[in-house]
């Protein structure tokens, strides 16, 4: 396999979030020969199309290692049945100004923490819908939905499920033969 690399954002701005936590354990879960850079979701203002053409720094940032990445790995909470409005908001930022999308092409896989029963399940539906317009090749499967994550994240914030780690390391197995498919790596 070449050498992969996935940038992983997760769309929770709070310290002891459960889906930063899941993307560090992704990292640790990781094929040989790829690796998972972790980009910090940066805390934006809400986008206004009057300023897309001078975005805030963060923004240029995001969009610069996004496009230097092979692959994404979008680790997204739910609320109110949703994708954050943090997430969509730097999804919405780093789209723009049309044409100059950096999403455009990146093969991409989710997965997502929450604290409910369906771990997230709606709002990674939501999120899969973004990705028709975004033009992003999707894993379909598996699909990784922690649920209860008070249970499965020890005090420290290690994920302790095995389940759960069993299903990030064949996501990312999955993401990394997307991005060869798709001739990004
Ligand atoms: C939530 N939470 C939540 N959980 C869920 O399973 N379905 C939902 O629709 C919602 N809605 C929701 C809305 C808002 C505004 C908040 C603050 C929370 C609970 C959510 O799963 C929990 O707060 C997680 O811990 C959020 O993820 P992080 O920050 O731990 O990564």
């Amino acid at each position: 396999m070449a050498s992969i690399k996935i940038l992983g954002i997760a769309g929770s701005l709070r310290k002891a979030s459960y889906n930063k936590a899941a993307l560090k354990a992704a990292q640790g879960l990781v094929p040989a020969g790829a690796s998972l850079e972790i980009a910090d979701l940066p805390d934006l203002p809400g986008f206004n199309q009057d300023n897309e053409k001078s975005p805030p720094a963060a923004v240029t940032d995001l969009k610069a290692k996004i496009r230097a990445a092979d692959a994404i790995l979008l680790v997204t909470p739910e609320y109110n049945y949703s994708i954050p409005g943090v997430l969509k908001n730097a999804i919405d930022w780093a789209a723009r100004p049309y044409g100059d999308s950096a999403w455009k092409g990146k093969p991409v896989a989710i997965m997502g923490a929450s604290v409910g029963a369906l771990g997230t399940a709606r709002a990674q539906y939501h999120l899969r819908q973004c990705f028709v317009f975004l033009d992003m090749p999707v894993v379909n499967q598996p699909e990784v939905m922690i649920s209860a994550a008070a249970s499965k994240f020890d005090p420290s914030g290690n994920l302790t499920d095995a389940t759960a780690k069993e299903l990030i390391g064949k996501l990312l197995a999955a993401l990394c033969a997307l991005a060869e498919k798709s001739g990004k790596a």
